[in-house]
């Protein structure tokens, strides 16, 4: 550490100050763009710059050749050489792809998680990438918003658990290593929080929800070391995030003493002046510097204007070498100062991508996310033999869309189709396909606006007729992965083109169909639910989808997911979340007499379809009753909180047991139930097992409005259960 601060020291009192601004412009490499391209891009003009120091890292440069060749320029033509760090989003995978972050999120699994981000890392850094565009941790609770999919769900708990596991994944324990890249915690803050789930739009919202919902999963990424965070499009209560001093320098650098560096996202340095924050470029690029944004991504408002606001005195000096200092520090920590092509090894590139080690990883990862939603006379597994069965729906034979829309370098159509997938584990003759209906044409990728087919009824007859034939059927339904993702809102989270109508057709020739959901959001799925004895909700599950949804669909894998986002009854519920507040009419309090006048819909329930926490296994978990060691918690103290969980069977399997609080009394009020811990156990069938959590002040504390933690003396509910809708609970009292 020492010889890390008196390096940088000494290489920081060598630079001019062009020099310094040149560390904190990042710039896309020219041959893949994930934003808008400026008008005047120019790729020689952008080598010209690595040569004169203008220029401290690229995004979107690749493999071993390309960053090397880049990183050559800088090197060895630049007057103090100093290397350039290489940018990419690496968000579920670079080749082989791991689940989407939303149903990593589902596996409550932590090894799960931080295997997948080890994973990415591994790839990506064998292809000379030093920094990844990940984790994103933006809490959110509107399906509309495509992005849903890249992060981990509605909950503040379960969402900082991810965040701990993803960075330590990405990083491992030594961000030197060849094999370890740096993470990015994105987007600071509150961009999940969009008015009506549409991406970019305004972030209007309250301290509480700030300080409880919003920053947790922030906090435990800073403090698990993540070197990077990235703020955002969005503003926040009339501040862009990027401009946002409090968010950035006060509560990240200062309060949190975080050390790494923050980058903008693409542009939004520049976007300001749109929001109607600034004037112009330059006054954009005072009041983000001055926030501590350190890092400009693609608006060139650094690069244009910093020197000049230092000159005329507008711009501290001290703002600039503190985000160069930052910004060195973690290539630094990366090695880059030692050998500054240490991930650029051709043999490593060839030898340690896609290789079955990672696909086996991720096929582990893709079943383990896979949530089962309903199962009536355990129509599921289904045997392997003596069963004819009809695969129906173009998601059953697609081998993209599984791949997800954040696919960094996966080739498309390389992922395991549901139909490879399930003839990979019978008699092939046992299954036949039909298309059914078809969702999507044209050219589909991460650019682009999507074409979606409304009503074609031609591959009704085909699957009609398969379905008549065959004992069982499995019916892919969902969404195209270029339905989800960023600048991919939606208005109607329920299904695209003919699905539904085509189930219509099929329930009156086949009953048993087992639907499996592609999908990466919370869908409106309310009718096709009501209609099947079978559903899975699969997500989009990356390179090994198919094998791993084959391997619940025949029992190999005893499903064990539970939903990280609540399941809507109708899109006209979102937001809707397990962790609302009670209100002073609650939607749990019908009028016995029918009046109006309380919290409800007059057109649909108010409860979600399938709650946060939920998800079905093969055997059947029971809980028996819960016992407090004690039921008052005196201040500084600890008591335990115990329960007996039993595999009923007559499977073995894993139950995912949480533990929710409700602080019944608040100065400032609380929401019904709060997920304060979990344990993902494994019983066999027939087992039982006593799981006990300790009860302590942090478990029971809040943020109040002014962001100090608290802990308040009071009763409080603590509850275990299966899922947020089925608990049982003990009262507790705690005193100072
Ligand atoms: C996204 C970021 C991403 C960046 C770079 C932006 O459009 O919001 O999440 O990391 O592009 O690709």
């Amino acid at each position: 550490m020492e010889h890390r601060q008196k390096f940088i020291a000494a290489l920081l009192a060598k630079m001019t100050l062009v020099e310094k601004v040149g560390q904190l412009n990042l710039y896309n490499g020219t041959w893949e763009f994930t934003g808008p391209v400026p008008k005047d891009d120019d790729s020689q003009l952008k080598f010209e710059h690595i040569r004169q120091g203008l220029v401290g890292g690229m995004l979107n440069v690749l493999t071993v050749a390309a960053t090397r060749e880049a990183q050559k320029l800088a090197v060895e033509d630049s007057r103090l050489g100093i290397p350039l760090i290489f940018g990419y989003d690496v968000i579920h995978g670079y080749k082989t792809m791991a689940p989407i972050p939303l149903a990593q999120s589902a596996s409550w699994d932590l090894e799960v998680a931080r295997k997948c981000a080890a994973l990415a890392a591994l790839e990506a850094s064998a292809s000379g990438i030093h920094w990844t565009f990940a984790p994103m941790i933006d809490i959110t609770r509107d399906a509309r918003w495509g992005r849903v999919m890249e992060g981990p769900g509605e909950d503040p708990y379960l969402g900082s658990a991810m965040a701990k596991a993803w960075v330590e994944g990405f990083q491992g324990s030594d961000l030197g290593a060849v094999n370890t890249i740096a993470a990015c915690a994105k987007h600071f803050a509150a961009y999940g929080f969009v008015e009506a789930g549409r991406d970019y739009n305004t972030v209007d919202m309250g301290s509480s929800t700030l300080h409880n919902i919003v920053l947790p999963p922030f906090k435990a990424a800073a403090e698990a070391g993540v070197a990077t965070f990235m703020n955002g499009f969005n503003e926040l209560n009339g501040v862009p995030v990027t401009g946002n001093r409090f968010l950035q320098r006060q509560l990240l650098k200062e309060l949190w003493n975080w050390s790494g560096f923050v980058v903008s996202d693409w542009a939004s340095i520049g976007e300001m002046v749109t929001h109607g924050f600034t004037a112009d470029l330059k006054h954009a690029a005072e009041k983000a510097i001055g926030a501590g944004c350190d890092m400009d991504m693609e608006s060139k408002a650094y690069l244009r204007h910093l020197q000049q606001l230092v000159e005329e005195g507008i711009v501290d000096q001290k703002y600039i070498d503190n985000a160069v200092q930052r910004i060195l520090q973690v290539k630094y920590d990366l090695g880059l100062f030692d050998d500054p092509y240490r991930y650029c090894n051709q043999q490593r590139e060839k030898s340690s991508i896609l290789t079955d080690t990672n696909l086996a990883l991720a096929r582990d990862a893709a079943r383990k996310s896979i949530v089962l939603l309903k199962n009536e006379q355990h129509i599921l597994p289904l045997s392997k033999l003596g069963v004819s069965i009809g695969v129906i729906g173009c998601l059953a034979q697609d081998k993209d869309i599984p791949l997800g829309s954040w696919r960094a370098q996966a080739e498309a159509n390389s992922a395991k189709s549901l139909l490879e997938g399930m003839k990979s584990l019978v008699e092939p003759d046992s299954i036949r396909f039909a298309e059914g209906y078809k969702l999507t044409r044209g050219d589909r990728s991460f650019l682009f606006e999507l074409d979606i087919i409304e009503n074609d009824e031609t591959g009704f007859d085909d699957a009609v007729a398969v379905a008549q034939d065959s004992d069982v059927v499995v019916l892919a339904m969902g969404e195209d992965c270029w339905q989800t993702g960023e600048g991919r809102s939606q208005v109607d989270v329920g299904l695209k083109g003919s699905q539904q109508e085509l189930l219509k057709q099929l329930l009156k020739v086949n009953q048993n169909i087992v639907v499996v959901m592609m999908s990466g959001r919370a869908l409106d799925i309310a009718e096709v639910a009501h209609q099947v004895p079978a559903l899975l909700q699969v997500w989009h599950l990356g390179s090994e989808a198919g094998n791993a949804i084959a391997d619940v669909i025949f029992g190999d894998y005893n499903p064990s997911g539970k939903l990280p986002v609540s399941f809507p009854r109708h899109g006209g519920q979102l937001p809707i979340y397990y962790n609302h507040k009670n209100t002073g009419r609650p939607t749990t309090n019908p009028h016995d007499d029918g009046m109006v006048f309380w919290s409800h819909y007059t057109d649909c329930e108010n409860d979600p379809l399938y709650p946060f926490g939920f998800g079905l296994s093969y055997s059947k978990f029971e809980y028996g009753e819960s016992r407090l060691s004690a039921n008052r918690l005196i201040s500084g103290g600890s008591i335990k909180f115990t329960a007996t969980i039993k595999n009923l069977g007559p499977y073995d399997g894993h139950e995912v047991v949480q533990l929710y609080i409700r602080d019944i009394v608040a100065s400032e009020t609380r929401p019904v139930k709060e997920l304060k811990a979990f344990k993902k156990v494994f019983l066999a069938a027939g087992e039982e097992e006593v799981v006990s959590f300790d009860i302590d002040e942090e478990m029971l504390s809040y943020y109040l409005s002014d962001g100090s933690l608290v802990c308040e003396p009071g009763a409080f509910t603590i509850m275990v259960g299966g899922s947020s809708a089925q608990t049982q609970g003990q009262e507790l009292i705690y005193e100072l």
